[in-house]
């Protein structure tokens, strides 16, 4: 075989590929693979130019034993972190010779990755409340077998922590069904303000008693569009309510409603709901991560405040459903407002 012919061959091949010959030199390479191991590579001893020991001892033993080897070649392309798969397969041509391909892993193991640590944080989460649960079962058993009064006492937190392992696990599954009909757009007609005046109510009491105002400004006429009722009722829960734990002391929450013919974000006719308080803020270093899963921006009262810290990536995953938009603005000590713009 010419070794024009075999450089055809290994340039048709769609992944990055290269061929190492029995004096362990490489005698062809396609462009992926050379934009992977670096040009020029033609002529030149493998060892020299895959550098990963990995790599080279899986060359070497295909080209002893003749038959099929396999390992990771670890990279990085300037932007991330990248791995490939080498097979190397013995061909016998060119007498004897080892074709290598390397196909892309990186996005496989990135999503795992991002498995790994999803499963550590839910761990987390879940332990902090069932410690908890388990030191006060060890208090009722032993020291306390007789305190009638320490006895409610502790049966008491046993119960708010159980609630906070409820609803986190409540929060996961909604995560998970918001996140698995992403792709599904919401089809029912649905009337915005109505639903705000309901969400509203049905918060009052939560207001009440961490003496919050709220407050809806909306336009006279009815103001319709299509949507998940439920879906948006529980994104505009979570940002009132958050508006409410996190702004409270600004001693209102203020709900706007602007609908306009053409939105500069949407470009087209949309509404904006922008939920407004007046307290502590958020530090910009946060704003850009608040809607990844269990990010919080100042943990420790948001735990306090009973939050899983899932509530903003729910909210994320509902607007993107209805194609729309969030948008998060705060100054420091001046207060936050989140807006959520929807197509109309
Ligand atoms: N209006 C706000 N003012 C100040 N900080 C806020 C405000 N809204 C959200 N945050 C911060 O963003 C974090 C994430 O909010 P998110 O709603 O995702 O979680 P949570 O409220 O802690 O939990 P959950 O909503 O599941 O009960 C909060 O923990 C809080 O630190
Ligand atoms: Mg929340």
């Amino acid at each position: 075989m010419s070794d024009d012919l075999l450089a055809e061959i290994v340039s048709a091949i769609p992944i990055p590929a290269l061929m190492v010959d029995q004096n362990e030199r490489i005698i062809a390479a396609n462009a992926d693979g050379r934009t992977l191991v670096g040009q020029n590579i033609v002529g030149r001893h493998f060892a020299t130019i895959l550098r990963q020991p990995q790599v080279i001892e899986a060359m070497e033993q295909c080209l002893r034993s003749k038959g099929p080897s396999k390992t990771r070649h670890l990279s990085n392309d300037g932007a991330q972190d990248t791995t490939f798969e080498v097979e190397c397969r013995y061909v016998n041509a060119v007498g004897g010779a080892v074709l290598a391909t390397f196909y892309d892993v990186t996005h496989i193991e990135q999503a795992s990755q991002m498995r790994r640590d999803f499963v550590a944080n839910v761990s987390h989460e879940l332990r902090t409340p069932l410690t908890a649960l388990m030191g006060f079962i060890e208090t009722l058993r032993g020291p306390a077998r007789n305190d009638v009064a320490a006895q409610d006492r502790f049966l008491m937190i046993m119960t708010e922590e159980a609630n906070r392992m409820n609803r986190l696990v409540g929060d996961l599954l909604s995560l998970n069904r918001v996140e698995s009909e992403e792709r599904v757009r919401p089809k029912e007609q649905l009337e915005l303000t109505g639903l705000l005046e309901s969400t509203l109510n049905s918060l009052r009491p939560l207001a009440e008693d961490a003496g919050v105002e709220l407050m809806l400004n909306a336009p006279q006429d009815p103001m319709s569009l299509i949507g998940d009722s439920d879906q948006l009722r529980q994104v505009f829960t979570n940002l009132i309510e958050n508006g409410i734990k996190y702004g409270g002391s600004g001693g209102s929450v203020e709900v706007n409603v602007i609908s306009s013919e053409r939105d500069t974000a949407m470009r087209g006719p949309a509404v904006r709901v922008q939920i407004i308080d007046k307290g502590p803020g958020i530090e910009t270093v946060h704003l850009p991560r608040l809607t990844e899963r269990f990010y919080r921006a100042d943990s420790h009262r948001s735990r306090q405040l009973g939050g899983t810290g899932l509530g903003l990536a729910i909210v994320k995953h509902i607007i993107n459903r209805h194609r729309g938009r969030l948008r998060v603005e705060s100054n420091l000590g001046k207060g936050a407002t989140f807006t959520v713009i929807l197509p109309r």
